[in-house]
């Protein structure tokens, strides 16, 4: 693993000019007094400490968890996969009642190893405790966590951390809001060769079913020069791939003033870091259809560094859900869409999000997201039973579909997403495509597991050396979501 900005950390103590990072100096010192702490426990134990981070929900979670892991390792945790470790951390999602549910039963289990371990301390952070009542049953329910935070403060965490080894008490500290991006803190990749880079924070469209708004702020995006800054760093550092993330990426910018040249398309933006020397590969996650200009469409068909691949969430097919989901898109536009999508990039994959049993949804409602399936010809969908979260505007919708007649709409959704998804596999057979290797195959060590542009994965016969590199393989075998191919050249 590579940890990134360690220059930085040094250029930062050599008294760096940009005040604009005063808290990223701030927290440095913090990294360097928690280490005087660390050291010391580690003398006394006679043994390294380790360290756990466990992270649910998307994108933004797993590149948000890298940062705590950095600074946990700075810090001088070794990393551990056990949550038998010395610092645990469960980075939270909220998005659907089962991520909670999952993070409770982990943390329950957690409790058994703090019983034999009296240095132990547990943090939970993220998107679950931004809710008063998640933060109320930690409280209540689960005395043994030592530290809990939300998603406005997460850049505090080297602060919190040494306040924590500092104290056998609960420290609670949640914000409600915040407009402050803290650039310039300490990330550890997970993967060498490819990274998430956060162009925009928080979400402003308030789909009435979505937590997100709520629990991740408003809008905020970062300048198109620290993007660009961050971008050329990763890839001195040998990133060759690079997934521009946000809730909503195609509203980057609205948040700036007009006249402020800041103020850039993301169109614009991803052309731009597509420039940056070393970066072969650029993805974006997630775009929201009623904000997908030509103009992206356009770039994207005139720069073969764009991945081919859309995710275009759906939700939902029939055009009155939709307008009670708040998506500000219809049926008809939809589908518009993706025929322009097909017609200008007809080598792009398009996958989506679709929810079944939103409050009001009747069999025929469900038709018309099946009909868009099939007319949009998917390549791959993400099916998810409608999960009621408190504060949002569904929540209190009359109608709430019975569970039975949900599970039945979505078998019957998922056999059609599943047929759609294995036809469009096929038309990949034979062809020749740039694969950016990630890793050795779980399962048989002879292969090598590589992901294509349009996201898939393909195991073809390799070796271990290829990791990181981009290589062409002929695709020989469809197997639905994944494919098997060998070497081109
Ligand atoms: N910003 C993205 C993704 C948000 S969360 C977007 O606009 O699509 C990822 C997916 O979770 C969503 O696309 C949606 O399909 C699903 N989701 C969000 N809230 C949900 C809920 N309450 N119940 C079930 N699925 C939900
Ligand atoms: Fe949620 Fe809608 Fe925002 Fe996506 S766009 S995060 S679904 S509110
Ligand atoms: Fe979950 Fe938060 Fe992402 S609620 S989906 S982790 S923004």
């Amino acid at each position: 693993m590579a940890i990134e900005n360690t220059k930085n950390i040094s250029i930062l103590n050599a008294n760096r000019q940009d005040v604009a990072d005063e808290e990223s100096v701030r927290q440095l010192e913090y990294i360097e007094k928690a280490k005087a702490q660390v050291s010391f426990l580690e003398k006394e134990l006679g043994r390294k400490l380790t360290a756990c981070v466990t992270t649910f929900g998307c994108q933004m979670n797993a590149r948000d968890s890298e940062k705590l892991l950095a600074t946990l390792k700075l810090v001088g945790y070794e990393e551990t996969e056990s949550e038998d470790a010395d610092f645990v951390i469960y980075n939270t999602c909220t998005v659907r009642d089962n991520a909670d549910q999952r993070v409770l039963g982990r943390l329950g289990q957690c409790s058994n190893f703090k019983k034999n371990n009296p240095h132990m301390k547990i943090a939970i952070c993220g998107c679950m405790m931004q809710e008063d009542s998640s933060v109320e049953k930690i409280k209540k329910s689960y005395r043994f966590v030592d530290l809990i935070f939300g998603t406005h403060n997460i850049y505090k965490f080297a602060e919190l951390l040494y306040r924590s080894l500092n104290s056998d008490k609960m420290i609670i500290d949640i914000w409600k809001e915040t407009d402050k991006i803290v650039e310039d803190l300490p990330v550890l990749r997970k993967y060498s060769f490819k990274s998430g880079v956060n162009i925009m924070f928080g979400c402003n469209n308030f789909c009435t079913y979505c937590i997100v708004p709520y629990v991740r702020g408003r809008e905020r995006s970062r300048s198109p020069k620290d993007i660009i800054r961050e971008c050329e760093k990763l890839a001195a550092d040998g990133v060759k791939e690079i997934m521009l993330l946000g809730q909503n990426v195609n509203s980057y910018g609205n948040d700036f003033k007009d006249g402020n040249p800041d103020k850039i398309s993301f169109a614009k933006l991803i052309d731009e870091v597509t420039k940056v020397e070393g970066i072969e590969r650029v993805r974006f996650m997630t775009p929201h259809p009623k904000d997908f200009s030509d103009e992206l469409i356009d770039v994207i068909a005139n720069n073969k560094k764009i991945a081919r691949h859309i995710h275009l969430p759906l939700q939902s097919g029939n055009t009155e859900i939709l307008r009670r989901m708040n998506r500000k898109y219809t049926k008809e536009d939809y589908l518009n869409l993706v025929d322009k999508i097909r017609t200008k990039l007809p080598d792009v994959a398009i996958t989506t999000d679709i929810i079944v049993g939103f409050p009001g949804e009747k069999k025929e409602d469900v038709d018309d997201t099946i009909d868009v399936v099939k007319k949009a010809a998917f390549d791959n969908a993400f099916t998810f039973i409608y999960s009621k979260r408190s504060g949002t505007p569904a929540a209190t919708f009359e109608d709430q579909v019975p569970e039975d007649v949900v599970k039945e709409n979505f078998d019957r959704l998922l056999k059609v997403v599943q047929d759609t998804a294995k036809e469009q596999s096929f038309k990949y057979n034979g062809q020749v495509q740039e694969v950016l290797v990630e890793n050795v195959n779980d399962h048989d060590e002879s292969l090598m597991t590589g992901r294509m542009s349009n996201n898939t994965l393909v195991h073809f016969p390799g070796d271990r050396e290829l990791i990181g590199k981009m290589v062409k393989v002929k695709i020989t075998e469809c197997h639905g979501f994944y494919f098997f191919g060998e070497i081109a050249e």
